[in-house]
């Protein structure tokens, strides 16, 4: 049975009271659940949610990190100072990254093999652009964003990913992939591992949908066979909101 996962990607949101507040309205009002819950709050609040949470089932993860163990890289941090502050999965690939931020395949493929090393959980994130879509080119670009950072994995390794897709063109815009969308590729995603690796690799991995779910299309989107729960942006800043996705599921 793959593990099914909601996990709320805070993105550069709340303060450390705003953070503190959240987590205690999330804490007080979490259903019980056979998912697992996570959340990623910016890294400066990351020691305190921690703690906060010591005591709940919610998961504290990373939204990023470097791939260098230490050194001269202002402004980032490492895997182990992530696992010394109680952190054990790290979100990789995220498409704000990718656009924003020059993250490429090559950077990415040495973050998930700096994660790996530590025995890190790594969310590994990618989707098309609206223009791949559009041009029918969105089974290539997924298949090759896969192949480029993750297909030279050992076999054991994938005991550690967990997938989201995250078609570009839903992230942040209100505009989500229809339920059939999001089916066609995540079964497209398993076929692809399958031929990359074999079927229990495919079918153990969960891959979580993301990209503007809510609480009105969550159940619908989570019923689909393939989908195995959701990376949520915007709606998991609101406590409600994201009880409400987690009851979905
Ligand atoms: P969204 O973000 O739910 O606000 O669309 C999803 C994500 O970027 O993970």
């Amino acid at each position: 049975m793959r593990n099914q996962i909601v996990a709320g990607n805070w993105k550069m949101n709340k303060t450390h009271a705003e953070t503190e507040k959240l987590l205690s309205e999330l804490s007080a009002k979490l259903p019980n659940t056979h998912a697992e819950v996570m959340v990623a709050p910016t890294y400066v609040n990351l020691l305190g949610a921690v703690q906060e949470l010591e005591s709940s089932t919610i998961e504290v993860i990373a939204q990023n990190m470097h791939f260098a163990k230490n050194g001269a890289y202002t402004g980032e941090i490492s895997a182990d100072m992530l696992q010394d502050i109680g952190v054990e999965t790290v979100i990789i690939g995220h498409s704000e990254r990718r656009a924003y931020f020059g993250e490429t395949d090559a950077i990415l493929k040495k973050k998930v093999a700096a994660a790996l090393e530590n025995n890190m959980r790594i969310m590994f994130c990618f989707g098309e652009e609206l223009e791949d879509r559009k041009s029918g080119n969105h089974f290539n670009i997924v298949e090759n964003q896969l192949k480029e950072a993750l297909f030279e994995l050992e076999a054991e390794s994938w005991q550690r990913i967990v997938l989201a897709y995250e078609p570009v063109w839903a992230i942040g815009t209100g505009e989500t992939a229809s339920p059939e969308q999001a089916q066609e590729m995540h079964a497209f995603i398993r076929e692809t591992i399958t031929k990359a690796y074999n079927e229990t690799i495919a079918n153990e991995v969960s891959i979580l949908y993301g990209g503007s779910v809510k609480p009105g299309n969550a159940a619908e989107i989570f019923s689909k066979p393939d989908v195995d729960g959701g990376l949520i942006g915007g709606a998991s800043l609101v406590a409600e909101d994201f009880v409400a996705i987690i009851r979905a599921i």
